[in-house]
C-alpha cells in the first residue's frame, strides 16, 4: 500500500453548476481523505502558472479566460495511489471518450468545460499545490 496525496480542482463549471458537493462525495465514498481544501479565484498570472504545460498551444488562451471565469475549489486527496486513483475516476478529457461512471463522463459538457482537473504525475502534484496552498 502506497499512501499518497494528489491535487484537485473542481473547475468553474463544476461550482457554477452545483456540483462541489458532488464530486466531493465521489471522494469520500471511495474512502479518500480531504487533507485541505479551499475555494479561490485565479487570476490570470496563477491560471498561466498552474497550465504552464500548456502555454502555446492553440487552445491556451480559451483555458486561461475560462478557468479565471469564477471560483474553483482547490483541494488535496488522500489515498492509497491517489494520483492514479483520482485521474482514473476523473476519466479523460473529452466527456465523450470519458468511461461510463467517470465525473467527466456522467457530469462534463464539453472539453473546455470538464469540470474538473487532477494532477497527472507526483512532480505535479506539488508543482500544482503551490498554486493555492503554502
Ligand atoms: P485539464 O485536465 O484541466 O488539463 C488541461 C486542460 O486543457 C484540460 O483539462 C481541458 O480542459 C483543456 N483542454 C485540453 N485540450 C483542449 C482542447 N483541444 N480544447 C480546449 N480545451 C482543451
Amino acid at each position: 500500500m502506497a499512501i499518497q496525496r494528489t491535487f484537485v480542482m473542481i473547475k468553474p463549471d463544476g461550482v457554477r453548476r452545483g456540483l462541489i458537493g458532488e464530486i466531493i462525495g465521489r471522494f469520500e465514498k471511495r474512502g479518500m481523505k480531504i487533507i485541505q481544501m479551499k475555494m479561490d479565484r485565479l487570476d490570470r498570472a496563477r491560471a498561466e502558472k498552474l497550465y504552464a504545460e500548456h502555454k502555446g498551444k492553440p487552445f491556451f488562451e480559451e483555458l486561461v479566460s475560462y478557468v479565471t471565469s469564477g471560483p474553483v475549489v482547490a483541494m488535496i486527496v488522500e489515498s492509497d495511489e491517489a494520483v492514479s486513483v483520482v485521474r482514473r475516476m476523473i476519466g479523460s478529457t473529452d466527456p465523450k471518450e470519458a468511461s461510463p461512471g467517470t465525473i467527466r463522463a456522467d457530469l462534463a459538457l464539453s472539453k473546455s468545460e470538464n469540470v474538473i482537473h487532477a494532477s497527472d504525475s507526483a512532480e505535479k502534484v506539488q508543482y500544482e499545490s503551490s498554486v493555492f496552498f503554502s
